[in-house]
């Protein structure tokens, strides 16, 4: 992974892991609070907040909407230049870090030095994802279909492997949202491989759901429709008659902020 690139301000999280086991469905794990899943509460402080794929569209809404809100953001994209960018904007106190979500390693490496700079996250937006030219199936190159298979499916699998973890073993309560989408509820022409690949994030959330312990909530959202790259790839102008990032972000991120690990194994829509 290419160095950290920050606006400053490293924060040291004091985690509050007691020693108690908290027993569940043969699994054993290190809880802050051993109590049902109900009224375990998110905490009112500052979040740490993980965000993939921060470069432009709802991602770098986000990062700029948690950072002004003052929580603590780490994120990762793959763009040097839109990081140095959004690193210059951002109040100190958030980090960004150059990292491909397809890349395993470089994941893992993220994952180390979100730790190091903020502490175990407390709330991960999976948000990294592109999808296909619009095309019918037999028009779409293998080498593209595996690219957007390996980036929205891999790479937020790569996330839950390596962020989960710490994050069971901090026994902290935390969120974990999938970005999915409108077309992984539902499914239009030319777009089937990114379909496909948001029908696999649900069906991946729904079953990591039953494998965290009950301080964590993981779940799939769709963000609605809004004027991103991403959108004008498949609508065309037509995509300047949605709502801009920041617009979304006002209501996305309190949204966001407010979900519960009670919340786990939900199929979201944004506001
Ligand atoms: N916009 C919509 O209306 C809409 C609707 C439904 C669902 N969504 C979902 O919402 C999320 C954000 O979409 P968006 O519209 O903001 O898309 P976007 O404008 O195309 O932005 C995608 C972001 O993902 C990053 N990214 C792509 N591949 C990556 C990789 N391999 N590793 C790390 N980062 C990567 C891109 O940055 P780099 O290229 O610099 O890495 C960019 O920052 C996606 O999951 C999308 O499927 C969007």
């Amino acid at each position: 992974m290419s160095p950290l690139l920050t606006s400053g301000g490293a924060n040291r999280f004091a985690r509050r892991v007691c020693n108690r086991a908290c027993i569940l469905e043969r699994r054993t794990y290190r809880c802050a609070a051993v109590a049902p899943s109900n009224i375990i509460t998110l905490s009112t402080e500052r979040k740490r907040v993980v965000i993939t794929g921060c470069t432009r569209g709802l991602g770098r809404a986000l990062v700029e909407g948690f950072a002004n809100r003052g929580d603590l953001v780490a994120a990762c994209g793959r763009s040097q230049k839109s990081l140095r960018a959004l690193a210059r904007e951002l109040g100190p106190g958030h980090h960004l870090f150059q990292a491909d979500v397809t890349d395993d390693a470089a994941v893992a490496s993220f994952r180390d030095r979100v730790i190091e700079e903020i502490g175990v996250p407390n709330l991960v937006l999976n948000n990294a994802a592109i999808i296909n030219r619009s095309a019918p199936i037999w028009e779409v190159p293998p080498e593209e279909f595996d690219e957007l298979m390996r980036i929205n499916v891999g790479g937020t699998a790569s996330v839950l492997r390596h962020f989960l973890p710490p994050m069971i073993e901090a026994g902290e309560s935390a969120v974990i949202v999938n970005f999915s989408s409108g077309w992984g509820r539902s499914t239009a022409p030319e777009v089937a491989p990114y379909c496909a690949s948001k029908w696999a994030i649900e069906g991946l959330t729904q079953a990591v759901a039953q494998e965290v312990p009950p301080f964590i909530g993981v779940v799939a959202l769709n963000p609605g429709i809004i004027h991103t790259e991403m959108l004008e790839s498949c609508f065309g102008r037509g995509a300047a008659n949605y709502p801009d990032p920041e617009d979304w972000a006002r209501a996305a991120v309190p949204f966001l902020a407010n979900l519960r690990p009670s919340d786990n194994g939900k199929a979201l829509t944004s506001p």
